[in-house]
């Protein structure tokens, strides 16, 4: 390796696989293809785009990427099974850059209470895997999983073995969130002392943060040599999730005279990315995330005030503006522009077209006559929130709610709906989001099961717009819906509304052309 490709860390970004697979975050195809289109602007330099043969749903989604998205490797998660590396080759075929991702678990608790199988039989599988791996597909990446708790020499056999079969990425997951820093650094030492090959693959790194440490054990691998990262936006996947890309990018950047390393990310593009995940998963960022939390660069102490104005750097160790938080959260108000909003959208890091901004700036319109001032969180909020709402087939005209104490609440719709036109109903209900919701279901013929319901302000203020996220279940089948208005009843019913129209997709499609179910996964990891 020359010493320039030597500095650069690639990033692997999993959100769409490992990420997605964690619960609650599951997302539909669209959404999909929104979170690998930002993912590419970010300019990650591959995408675990998901696990082709865990469902219909899944391959479609995958084959979906490496159709649309140009620029990153995609790649596909495979078990070392003939079947599943089959399913995503042919997944993978329209891209034009393409990684088959193979792993079977090594340490000595998975061999023997899930696998059932002897360590010989284990680098069997792996080295037959990686080899038809190869046959179809360059680029081959195996996973011993559970390595930080797998016998080191053991580790060093199976990677020796997977390399010489053809494997030309070697990645280590911490699986369980295990493993410390200076024993992690030590592993990776390990290998590259005792793995003769060594040289022939590049190391990467996989830690989940069950302990908190995901970031700093990815660091400490890179310190010892991993020139591969696998991260999600915000962290997200199981239980406490993975390495979070925002942080561990940030911190080879701020501390580049530490690592002496690059990575080739838009950092600019992190805040809006963030946002897009939050959004589409509904798993919102902690106020006080790193890099990405709504008070990452916020300063309440007068003394840091004070310092701050003198200069940033007294109190700041990042640019909000590098990250692509805008200092300046500038207000707008009725009287602004299209030309104004489309800039403040862009400087907020969105890429809409002409269509998606003209139906943002028609929201945008309506909110501003309803509320004073607009911040960015609420143009952040408009531009997330478009989709759902303008794809239909249902929408509506009106919502009357009435309600009071100790009274029953009443409340009655009207929507439209594309083919089949205008229908009124009523409801009354305990509370006046029970008499909504029930007025919907009425209204559409589809019945839900509320499983969670969840409120947050936008932005501040007595005006603020409330935003609010649904998860129901139908036919056993999650679906998640968000909506935001000044009016948090209103906001409720967007939202309900919101999985009544993704339901009523599902059920047209399915009739259409019995099409798959991303949420009905094979049991895999
Ligand atoms: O955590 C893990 O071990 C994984 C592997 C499949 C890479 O996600
Ligand atoms: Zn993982």
């Amino acid at each position: 390796m020359n010493e320039q490709a030597d500095k650069r860390v690639r990033i692997f970004d999993t959100t769409l696989r490992d990420g997605e697979q964690a619960p609650g975050c599951s997302m539909t195809l669209r959404e999909k293809l929104r979170v690998a289109a930002a993912l590419r602007d970010l300019r990650v330099d591959i995408i675990e785009a998901g696990f082709a043969a865990a469902s219909p749903g899944d391959f479609d989604a995958v084959k979906a990427i490496a159709e649309g998205i140009e620029g990153p490797v995609i790649c596909s998660l495979a078990r070392c099974h003939p079947g599943d590396i089959e399913r995503a080759a042919r997944a993978l075929e329209p891209a034009s850059n393409r990684r088959i991702h193979v792993f079977v678990a090594t340490s000595e608790i998975h061999r023997k209470y899930k696998l059932e199988l002897a360590k010989e039989e284990i680098i069997r599988r792996a080295v037959d895997a990686v080899k038809l791996a190869r046959e179809s597909c360059d680029d081959v990446e195996f996973s011993p999983e559970d390595a930080s708790r797998t016998e080191p020499a053991y580790l060093a056999e199976v990677v020796q073995a997977v390399i010489e079969a053809g494997a030309r990425t070697i990645n280590i997951p911490d699986t369980v969130g295990y493993t410390v820093p200076s024993e992690f650094a030590e592993l990776f030492g390990y290998l590259n002392k005792h793995v003769s090959n060594i040289d022939q693959a590049v190391l990467s790194v996989h830690c989940h943060d069950d302990l908190g440490m995901a970031v700093a054990n990815s660091l400490a691998a890179v310190s010892a040599g991993a020139r591969q990262i696998e991260c999600t936006i915000n962290g997200i996947g199981e239980r406490a999730g993975n390495c979070s890309l925002e942080e561990v990018v940030m911190a080879l950047s701020t501390r580049a005279e530490h690592f002496g390393l690059d990575t080739g990310i838009d950092t600019r593009k992190l805040y809006p990315t963030s946002r897009l995940v939050a959004s589409i998963t509904g798993m919102h960022v902690p106020k006080n995330k790193a890099v990405v939390g709504e008070n990452a660069f916020a300063h309440e102490a007068g003394i840091h005030q004070h310092g701050m104005l003198k200069n940033a750097s007294t109190y700041e160790i990042m640019r909000p503006e590098d990250v692509g938080i805008s200092r300046s959260n500038l207000v707008l108000g009725k009287h602004s522009g299209r030309h104004a909003f489309r800039e403040r959208v862009e400087q907020l890091g969105f890429q809409v077209d002409d269509s998606e901004l003209n139906r943002a700036f028609d929201e945008f319109k309506k909110l501003a006559d309803r509320k004073k001032e607009l911040f960015d969180s609420d143009i952040e909020a408009i531009i997330m929130n478009a989709e759902g709402v303008s794809t239909g087939p249902w929408s509506i005209d009106e919502l009357h709610i009435s309600a009071g104490t100790g009274k029953i609440a009443a409340g009655a719709v009207q929507l439209t709906h594309k083919e089949t036109g205008t229908v009124k109903e009523a409801a009354v209900g305990d509370g006046p989001i029970e008499a909504a919701f029930t007025a919907l279901e009425r209204a559409t013929g589809i019945d839900l099961e509320l499983r969670n319901f969840e409120v947050r302000s936008v932005s501040v203020g007595e005006d603020a717009q409330g935003e609010v996220t649904v998860t129901v279940e139908y036919n056993g089948q999650s679906f998640r819906g968000n909506g935001i208005s000044t009016d948090i009843v209103e906001a409720a019913a967007r939202a309900y509304l919101e999985v009544i129209n993704r339901v009523a997709r599902r059920k047209t499609r399915t009739q259409d052309a019995g099409e798959t179910d991303t949420s009905q996964k094979i049991a895999t990891i």
